[in-house]
């Protein structure tokens, strides 16, 4: 699908990690190649022709960015340099003041690192209790949702999709429970956003955090959503330039309102330009069609995947891009490395969910993750290549 606006896609590869980062398309090259060639100037500081188109086009990216999540307003909307800054101001811009000592979050094992270490920090400043929801089967249901429920929960914390095994959260029953017993909901929608449409009100999400490169835009950009009124209670992590309104030498000082009181600094300018073309890309796509096409071909990688003979997926049943898988015996890095000599990428590790080990009793996998423009053929070249692996080693260690 489109795969001619994808330059990249010239090139003889067959890229398989899109959970890891994903290709851009022209459009969004183009819209930031033409900011840095016509029209640079900073953000919210100038008053010539430039500088005001930049505000114009800054500014109009964080509505599409509204719109796209279904937020109410602009000023629920901040620019950060990706999901784990996002996660970290929740954490330290928010939490940190909201909770207190014996306060329980609730995480999973399967969490990846930037919604457990933040956490596990925030237990060593101000004695908060992480909390781990059983996993059944590795996945999260309700009703271990529901027993893990104490007095002293205060935030449940979840990925709405994993980026190991791709599971999709509940969010949206789980959200109820957490309005239900007044638990502050956070989500990392690292994995989930760039796949398929996200409604934070209809999944009464209190906080969002997702990347851009990983959405067909560039590195360095990503989003912290937060209810207005949650985030006018956050703290900045950072002052600086444009968010003060003024200051003196007695030390007073006046910060301006959401969403700029957030946005210390110069802000990634080219970056949100671009996060904001490859917004309008998926959307013209249609987040569920993609949705539809990374399933689809899935179920034909499994389709096919039974002619290969040692082949151990650890997640047939899960409903999205993601295969988890190993050849038994080799161990997954020796996988990648392997298929790379044939031009095909994967990840292989344990692929920041360093966790999850424990609940899957398996340290490392190879993954193949799915995006729109992945295509039959591709899975036929994978499958012929795995079926075919008996100069693995010979490869691996020359
Ligand atoms: N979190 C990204 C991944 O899963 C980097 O590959």
């Amino acid at each position: 699908m489109n795969r001619e606006d994808f330059p990249i896609l010239k090139n003889n590869l067959i890229y398989f990690d899109n959970s890891a980062t994903t290709f851009k398309p022209q459009a969004v090259i183009d819209s930031m190649v033409d900011y840095y060639t016509n029209y640079t100037a900073n953000a919210h500081r100038g008053d010539y022709d430039n500088s005001l188109k930049v505000d114009i086009q800054y500014e109009e990216v964080r509505t599409k960015v509204k719109d796209f999540i279904h937020a109410k307003s602009e000023r629920e909307i901040i620019f950060t340099s990706g999901a784990t800054d996002s996660l970290n101001r929740i954490v330290f811009g928010y939490m940190k003041t909201h909770l207190k000592s014996g306060d329980e979050v609730l995480i999973t094992k399967a969490e990846h690192a930037s919604n457990v270490l933040p956490w596990l920090e925030l237990e060593k400043e101000i004695g908060i209790v992480v909390r781990y929801i059983p996993l059944e089967n590795h996945i999260v249901t309700m009703e271990n949702v529901e027993k893990s429920i104490t007095e002293k929960v205060k935030v449940i914390s979840l990925a709405q999709v994993t980026n190991v095994l791709g599971d999709v959260r509940p969010i949206q029953e789980i959200g109820k429970l957490c309005q239900k017993n007044h638990i502050l909901l956070v989500v990392d929608g690292a994995q989930s956003v760039p796949h398929f449409p996200v409604n934070v009100e209809e999944l009464g999400i209190d906080f969002l955090a997702f990347s851009a490169h990983k959405m067909l835009g560039p590195t360095g950009v990503g989003v912290l959503y937060g209810k207005e009124k949650l985030l006018e209670e956050m703290r900045p992590l950072e002052f600086g330039g444009g968010m003060n309104a003024t200051f003196s030498s007695n030390g007073e000082v006046e910060y301006k309102s959401l969403p700029s009181r957030l946005e210390a600094g110069t802000p990634p300018i080219a970056e949100v330009i671009g996060m904001g073309a490859a917004i309008d890309y998926l959307e013209k796509i249609g987040m569920e069609r993609i949705h539809q096409q990374e399933i689809e071909l899935k179920k034909y990688f499994l389709e096919r995947a039974k002619e290969v003979e040692n082949l151990v997926i650890y997640n047939p049943d899960l409903e999205n891009g993601l295969i988890a898988f190993n050849i038994d015996g080799v161990f997954s890095q020796d996988t990648a490395v392997y298929l790379n000599h044939y031009h095909i990428c994967v990840r292989a590790g344990n692929h920041c969910a360093k966790i999850l080990k424990e609940d899957l009793f398996v340290k490392n996998t190879c993954r193949i993750s799915f995006y729109f423009y992945n295509t039959k053929e591709e899975v036929d070249e994978l499958i012929r290549v795995l079926k075919n692996t008996k100069d693995l080693f010979q490869i691996v260690l020359s």
